[in-house]
């Protein structure tokens, strides 16, 4: 694999920390709303982000999820709590979002806390979701080993007959973060490497810094 090939420099417009608004959920939804409006395809997922989480050992894991809303009070996704990522968040709540819109140049990174949502929350979400990914979310012991996927399917044939004509119940362990945020960082590929990147940094009561970091 010749790694010198894939190189591609980044000719986009760039911007500075004016061009920007002081709320960066502001900026998130500019953003966010161009990534959508721009996306390439059905095959991309402009609401595709990383989420980081570490293990009490200090080892960290990465994985994508969706996001699946967003208010101001931060960024929502859907898992299941006992999986690996709801273990390492229930044991330490700092948590790293990172998007990627590769035909607009841009990464946005996001850190900050999470915290379970209401039930209510929960439920609402898990019902607007096709029949059979309720049953997907009930089948699945998300990261815990097993035997085949037979058993995958089998449990799953089971549900569907236990189910038949009812209302999938929301399992227990299965439910939405909210991650509030406490730094953004807007990035944008320039020419050279020479890269716009502009931070923002709350000061935990509401007020945010905005200031551009060296590429
Ligand atoms: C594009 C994409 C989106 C995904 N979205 C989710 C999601 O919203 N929730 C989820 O639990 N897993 C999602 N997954 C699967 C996770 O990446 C991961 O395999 C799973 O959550 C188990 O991670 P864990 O063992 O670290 O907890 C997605 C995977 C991809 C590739």
């Amino acid at each position: 694999m010749d790694f010198k090939a894939l190189r591609k420099e980044y000719e986009t417009a760039g911007f500075g920390p004016e061009d920007l608004p002081d709320n960066p959920m502001k900026a998130f939804e500019v953003w966010f709303d161009e990534a959508t409006k721009q996306s390439p395809g059905d095959w991309f997922e402009p609401n595709a982000m990383t989420i980081s989480t570490s293990a009490p050992s200090g080892r960290v894991s990465s994985r994508w999820v969706l996001l699946k809303g967003v208010d101001g009070e931060g960024f929502r996704l859907y898992t299941n709590y006992d999986s690996d990522k709801g273990q390492q968040i229930e044991s330490n709540p700092n948590v790293a979002l990172c998007f990627h819109w590769p035909y607009l140049g841009r990464q946005l990174r996001i850190e900050g806390q999470a915290t379970r949502t209401s039930t209510d929350d929960s439920e609402k979400y898990f019902h607007s979701r096709p029949r059979g990914s309720q049953i997907g979310a009930m089948v699945s012991r998300q990261s815990q080993i097993i035997q085949s996927r037979a058993e995958l399917e089998d449990y799953r044939d089971q549900l569907e007959k236990q189910f038949e004509n009812q209302e999938i119940p929301l399992p227990d362990n299965w439910g939405g973060y909210l991650v509030r945020p406490d730094r953004f960082e807007f990035w944008q590929g320039r020419l050279d490497r020479l890269h716009d990147r502009i931070v923002y940094i709350s000061d935990g009561a509401g007020q945010w810094t905005k200031a551009r970091l060296s590429p």
